[in-house]
């Protein structure tokens, strides 16, 4: 992959709209679960950090996230390499590594991230402590570069898909801050708005976690790119009304089949497109495809606490004693998805036999 290291040396908040800011070996991270109302960043500096971030949505999104598990392997290395012997520090780090992957199982990305800098540092391991942590550092920083990268790749391959005067849906938040920066499904669309398509963005509010109003329709906004708001249950009338011209999500985990993980709705907006013949896009870097993961069938689902359902905003409203189910993603078969866009190409159906191309 190349990596162009120039995308972090400007002001990466300001020109990709980056979640994530690195600062004399502190990790900081744009607190999403406060957002739009206030901007602030959260600073890390352990795994426990790293860990404690990604599990309780402080980041979230799939490549979001697995550059901030490469950050808290970086951590782990700075406190295991007082260990002198070497295969005692490399086993303190696997048992790190296995720690943070446990933070959100569905998006692929975080254990990707992980197991490079693992690799990495296992083919290191002969360098001086002091080599061993710069290259660990830079391997992190790469990881990053590459994404937003690839992310500006998407953009401009997947303008292709995108015809003038579009009307876009769009669910969750595959933006920018999902991202090292940039964006994946907004990427796409960013690039649209840039070569002047005069396109407008339908954003479905995402419930449980409202990625789409609080997340997207911010990203848009500050971006000048056109959003209306929309309740997820509005979406199909709004297609039966010709009303949308095409869906284009992210995905968390990309099955060698094309079966795509992505946020709980996205199936529900992949049926409604093909019931009224729109396409359906899916935008997401390589990193996202597992080809050992052979069907969406195979992909872990991760079922968050009853209490995000059962509580709106961090007030309940449902009743008590009330149970509620919260799987918050769900499977989209390949034979739903038109294509997926990556930065190595647009992988058209039959996917199985495309995407081992892509891989070969
Ligand atoms: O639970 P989240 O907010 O982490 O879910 C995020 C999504 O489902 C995104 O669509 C996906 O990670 C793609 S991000 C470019």
């Amino acid at each position: 992959m190349h990596t162009d290291f120039n995308v972090l040396e400007n002001d990466t908040y300001d020109k990709y709209l980056s979640p994530l800011k690195w600062e004399d070996n502190f990790l900081k991270l744009l607190d999403q679960r406060i957002l739009p109302h206030n901007e602030e960043w959260l600073t890390l500096q352990t795994k426990e950090d790293v860990y404690n971030a990604i599990k309780l949505m402080v980041v979230r999104g799939a490549p979001a996230i697995g550059i901030t598990g490469a950050f808290g392997v970086y951590f782990s290395l700075i406190e295991a390499i007082k260990e002198n012997n070497t295969d005692v520090l490399l086993e303190k780090l696997q048992k790190d590594a296995d720690y943070l992957k446990n933070a959100r199982p569905t998006a692929v990305n975080l254990s990707w991230a992980i197991d490079r800098m693992i690799n990495k540092i296992n083919t290191l391991r002969c360098l001086k402590k002091i080599d061993l942590l710069r290259a660990a550092e830079r391997e992190t920083l790469s990881i990053w570069a590459e994404d937003i990268n690839a992310n500006i790749m998407m953009g401009s391959l997947g303008l292709a898909l995108i015809p003038e005067n579009a009307n876009i849906l769009t669910h969750c938040n595959a933006g920018a801050i999902a991202t090292g920066g940039y964006g994946t499904a907004l990427g796409v669309i960013r690039a649209a708005h840039d070569a002047n398509k005069n396109i407008h963005v339908f954003s479905n509010e995402t419930r449980p976690w409202l990625q789409g109003a609080r997340l997207t329709a911010w990203e848009l906004n500050k971006l000048n790119i056109p959003v209306t708001l929309i309740p997820d249950s509005t979406a199909g009338y709004l297609m039966s009304k010709h009303e949308i011209n095409l869906v284009i999500v992210g995905a968390d985990r990309i099955a060698l089949n094309g079966d795509v993980a992505n946020k709980i709705g996205t199936y529900t907006m992949a049926v409604l497109a093909h019931h009224h013949n729109i396409p359906f896009y899916v935008a997401a870097p390589v990193s996202t495809i597992d080809i050992l993961t052979p069907s969406g069938k195979e992909i872990p689902v991760e079922e968050r606490d009853m209490e995000e359902v059962l509580c709106f905003l961090q007030k309940r409203v449902a009743p008590d004693g009330v149970c509620a189910r919260n799987p918050v993603f769900d499977i989209t078969p390949n034979h739903l998805i038109n294509a997926i866009i990556t930065e190595k190409g647009i992988i058209y159906p039959p996917f199985s036999q495309n995407i081992r191309k892509l891989f070969n």
